[in-house]
């Protein structure tokens, strides 16, 4: 008795002198929110550090102005470089008033009465990217105070993390869950959950830590890349890398290919018809990512295409188009052919990866789900039916476009 007691007492000053938290938190993630991937804005690739309140007010304004609020875009995130970079005397972030003369509670009370939601930013390390104060170590009193000022949807990075919370080259028991980058965000999803306000999390992960393994336990979606570009090569090894783990996206759990370049760089059309129906078939959360202002008619027309945002959002199929090999065509090193489901019927989506218009012939029988016979194919970019067709569809697809149809 005595000796067990003692060493109780020794086990309970172990624990202490270790932290308050010996076992890592396990909590999981609200399903208050976050069963669709989300659709909104992110001002980084437009802004970088010079963010302020005028342009997140902008932002929120030209969602309704531009018709981007009625097609379903709902978040107003703001990125890196909100925040002073020293912690008050409380302990908690402050925003930087010369960026954000009203605080951060103000914004978010305009975004709200506009009807949307309000997105910010942290880190899972000492200092974020550009090198404000990170959350790690300080989850609690972050958490609560992104609740208290209502905000919606924490987009959470991965700089500058100590040296003792890297990684061994495989994680305890081979089980990425348990990896110290894992830990680091199942810290911030235990504060997060301590607020009565329902918080999305997205995991700014970068592809690291096998993240599609473990990204659902954790949060609602998980960065699958570094940063995206404006560039056609950025697209293509986007849509390559997620191509490869679709059996993590379901509701409440999505793949980040990262945020939109279109209005960015110069992307063709094509290019851009192609960023925007990929990331809606492989239900990736779509975050405009350019001043709203300067989009042109046509790029508000893609980006607000009804029928691709539906399959997004469908509310009964949560899986996202997967890549099927169709017979007689050339295998590539992009998968250029998907096919999935929505609550309408079967979708066929068809990439041109290659550098000149040509002929593609989806067969029917090569489509999961559907087999020979005569179908109606309609077209999703147009709204319209193309016709009946039976055994096979052959059209001509431009260099970079993606040809997006339900067959019924
Ligand atoms: C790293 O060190 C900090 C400070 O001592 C400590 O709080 C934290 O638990 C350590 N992380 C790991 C994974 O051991
Ligand atoms: C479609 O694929 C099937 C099975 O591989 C094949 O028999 C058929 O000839 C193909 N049809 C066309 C039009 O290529």
């Amino acid at each position: 008795m005595v000796l067990s007691s003692s060493l109780v007492t020794i086990a309970l000053a172990l624990c202490s002198a270790l932290g308050s938290n010996a076992a890592p938190p396990t909590a999981k993630p609200t399903t208050a929110v976050g069963k669709l991937p989300a659709l909104g804005w992110n001002d980084w690739n437009a802004d970088g550090c010079s963010i302020s309140e005028a342009k997140v007010v902008a932002a929120a304004n030209a969602f309704v102005s531009r018709g981007l609020k009625a097609a379903g875009y709902q978040y107003v995130n703001v990125d890196d470089c909100w925040a002073l970079k020293n912690r008050d005397s409380s302990g908690r972030i402050t925003p930087d008033p010369a960026k954000f003369p009203n605080g951060i509670a103000s914004v978010a009370t305009q975004v709200h009465n506009l009807g949307l939601k309000m997105g910010i930013y942290s880190d899972a390390g000492t200092n974020t990217c550009a090198g404000y104060p990170g959350s790690l170590g300080h989850e609690d009193v972050d958490a609560a105070t992104f609740a208290g000022w209502g905000i919606d949807y924490l987009k959470y990075d991965n700089c500058n993390v100590p040296s003792n919370w890297t990684d061994a080259a495989s994680p305890p028991g081979g089980n990425w869950y348990n990896s110290n980058s894992a830990i680091r965000y199942r810290q911030m999803t235990a504060a997060l959950d301590k607020q009565s306000r329902p918080i999305q999390f997205n995991l700014c992960i970068w592809g690291q830590a096998n993240v599609w393994t473990w990204g659902s336990q954790v949060g609602h979606s998980w960065r699958m890349t570094g940063d995206a570009s404006a560039t056609w090569s950025f697209i293509l090894m986007a849509i390559n890398t997620n191509s490869q783990h679709l059996s993590s996206v379901n509701f409440y759990s999505h793949n980040d290919m990262d945020m939109m370049e279109i209005g960015n760089g110069a992307l063709t059309t094509q290019e851009q018809r192609t960023h925007f129906a990929a990331w809606a078939f492989l239900k990736s959360p779509i975050l405009l990512g350019t001043d709203l202002a300067k989009l042109t008619a046509a790029q508000i027309a893609i980006i607000t295409n009804a029928e691709l945002l539906a399959f997004s959002q469908d509310p009964n199929i949560g899986v996202p188009a997967k890549p099927f090999t169709n017979a007689g065509s050339p295998s590539t090193s992009t998968p250029e052919y998907f096919a999935g489901k929505s609550s309408k019927g079967t979708h066929v989506f068809v990439i041109n990866t290659g550098g000149s218009t040509s002929t593609r012939t989806v067969n029917f029988s090569s489509v999961p789900g559907l087999g020979s016979g005569t179908f109606t194919v309609h077209d999703m970019w147009t709204g319209k039916d193309i016709g009946k067709f039976t055994n096979s569809y052959k059209f001509s697809l431009a260099s970079h476009d993606t040809a997006a149809f339900r067959l019924t």
